[in-house]
């Protein structure tokens, strides 16, 4: 299938689209580069753009004959969105509103949109199901909340398939190396985590005093080459159903005290700590029921020790 991926410039949507080549799809990226990297589009064409520009859509949906989209294009820091929420709602929300427009007058009809457990908010359960109330506790995740609920109305008038995958926290990066997760700044834990050990600089672990066993926030980390899977796997089955709304975690839960244990075992470093109070809008923990996932993704994830190396092994040559 030729299958257009939105922020496949990306940390997930680049992972993706090498696994969609490998499984011989052509993956189109459609980007603008805020976040993202042209030298990471090189596993099919890149479509410049930014979602919010319908027409750009459009040119691309309908001049690489999509098939189907893959949404990841977004803005996905939760501290930055509580200093410009109005950024998150404009790119995310309105981004999407204009791809779904542009996906309606091209006559696409297969949507795979990237959720995220940040629509749950503070969890009232030890694990989350997909029924779980969503109560977002950031404009981040009310950003996403917001998405799902505009395809969910739009997608019987449109007669849209869609997928909403609510991914848990991802780390790892590809086993060759060739792409890996690169953000600047870095606001995710486990780059940050595992530059601190191989540079001997601070670590800043952010809440200390949640209501968690050691009172550090208590996250589901699944592999990004799992979740680019999952996305395969998901537009498979929207051949047979018309709404497949699901969790991509791996039902366990890892303090970050406990990931700055791994960090420091598989690469025989000390972490200097630098504690800080918790971030607005953090919950103490998330992590996936995973038992819906499991009925359309048979799949075993890789274990939090193997991404460690993964990226310890893949930062050590880039640095
Ligand atoms: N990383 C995680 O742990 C995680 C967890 C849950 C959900 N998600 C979701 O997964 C998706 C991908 O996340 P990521 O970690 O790869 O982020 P990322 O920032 O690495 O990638 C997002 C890509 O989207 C592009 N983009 C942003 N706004 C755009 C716009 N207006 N027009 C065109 N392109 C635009 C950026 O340039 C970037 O390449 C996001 O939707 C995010 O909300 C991520």
């Amino acid at each position: 299938m030729n299958i257009l991926v939105t922020g496949g410039a990306g940390y997930i949507g680049s992972h993706t689209s090498k696994l969609l080549k490998k499984a011989g799809h052509l993956p189109v990226v459609f980007d603008n580069l805020s976040n993202g990297w042209a030298e990471w589009v090189k596993f099919g064409p890149f479509a410049f753009g930014d979602i919010r520009d319908e027409e750009a859509l459009y040119r691309a949906l309908t001049g690489f004959q999509i098939e189907a989209v893959i949404h990841f294009a977004a803005k996905a820091y939760v501290e930055e969105s509580t200093r410009l929420p109005e950024l998150y709602f404009d790119n995310n929300v309105h981004g999407t509103i204009s791809l779904l427009k542009a996906m309606k007058r091209a006559g696409t009809k297969t949507l795979v949109f990237s959720s995220s457990c940040a629509t749950y908010g503070n969890a009232r359960t030890q694990t989350i199901r997909e029924d779980h109330q969503q109560v977002p506790t950031n404009p981040y995740g009310l950003s996403k909340l917001l998405c799902e609920q505009v395809i969910a109305t739009s997608a019987p008038v449109m007669g849209l398939r869609y997928a909403m995958l609510r991914y848990f926290n991802v780390i790892g990066n590809d086993p060759e190396g060739e792409i890996y997760e690169r953000h600047e700044p870095e606001t995710h834990v486990l780059p940050n985590l595992i530059r601190a050990a191989m540079s001997g600089g601070n670590f800043c672990l952010f809440g200390t005093n949640h209501a968690t066993p050691d009172g550090t926030a208590v996250r589901d980390y699944v592999h990004v080459m799992d979740l680019g899977l999952a996305h395969i796997r998901a537009i498979d089955e929207l051949s047979q159903r018309e709404r497949l709304v699901s969790n991509v975690g791996t039902g366990s839960g890892v303090s970050v005290r406990e990931l700055v244990a791994t960090v420091e075992k598989e690469l025989g470093a000390r972490v200097r700590v630098e504690e800080h109070p918790i971030r607005p809008g953090d919950p103490p923990c998330l992590v996936a029921d995973n038992a819906h996932l499991r009925t359309w993704f048979d799949h075993e994830f890789k274990p939090v020790d193997q991404a460690v190396r993964e990226m310890a092994a893949t930062l050590q040559t880039k640095a």
